[in-house]
């Protein structure tokens, strides 16, 4: 699919937990000078405030509401919930189980999804998450989906928590993102699957720098074909 000539470009790059899509699509945007989106934040804000309402993870209706009137913001990437920043709550494993959790109803998804495309102002746009290239932008003008073993995934996780000082198990850590592997791509909405357009990067062996450089090589080559 290309770019509708009246829209900002957009860069899609989905990919599993843990994938580094984060950070890559972070450097992308900011290499570029476009805006950039991180759609796992928004679900990961519902779910901090589905935590704090006592909101069960299967109250579809009641989350649907949250997520249309919760207060986020973004500050160089980090979000802020009605001003206070929250980017360390957003990471805790409780709210990452939740997210996913409240990711599967159609009604939350739904909520979510202009404000997500509000985000796709000039010069442009790079979105990251499970259904950037397939539901919120299909019309992206370049589409990468990550991919690494949920092994290498693990370690990288284990390694960001114990620079922090925060105690970790890799066996644990394993688990939380099998388990959250196979929710989100098993998941009846919007579930983690590479749109047929996207091009699918295996980042078990590169390093960050490595797959930032090989996706802004792509836009490139899309941009200016010649
Ligand atoms: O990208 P992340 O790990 O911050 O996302 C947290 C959860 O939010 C993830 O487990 C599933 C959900 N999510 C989603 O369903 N769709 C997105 N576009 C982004 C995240």
């Amino acid at each position: 699919m290309t770019t509708s000539a009246a829209q900002p470009p957009v860069i899609a790059i989905d990919g599993p937990a843990a994938s580094g899509k984060g950070t890559i699509a972070y450097n992308i945007a900011t290499t570029l000078g476009y805006h950039y989106l991180d759609s796992g934040a928004l679900y990961r804000v519902v779910a901090l405030r589905a935590l704090e309402h006592d909101v069960g993870a299967g109250d579809a209706a009641a989350l649907a509401t949250l997520a249309l009137d919760v207060d986020v913001s973004f500050r160089a990437g980090r979000a802020l919930l009605g001003g206070r920043s929250v980017g360390d709550a957003l990471r805790t494993e409780a709210v990452s189980a939740a997210a996913s959790r409240i990711a599967i109803h159609p009604a939350v998804r739904a909520a979510l999804l202009a404000r997500q495309r509000a985000f796709r102002t000039p010069p442009g746009l790079v979105a990251e998450g499970r259904d950037m290239g397939t539901v919120v932008f299909p019309d992206a003008s370049l589409k990468v989906f990550l991919t690494a073993t949920a092994e290498a995934r693990a370690e990288r996780r284990y390694k960001q928590l114990i620079d922090k000082g925060i105690p970790a198990n890799i066996d644990g850590l394993l688990r939380d993102i099998r388990e959250r592997d196979l929710r989100d791509s098993t998941r009846a909405a919007a579930p983690l699957v590479p749109a047929p357009d996207a091009v699918l990067l295996d980042t078990t062996d590169l390093t960050i720098a490595e797959v930032t450089d090989a996706v802004l090589a792509l836009h490139c080559v899309r941009h200016d074909p010649a």
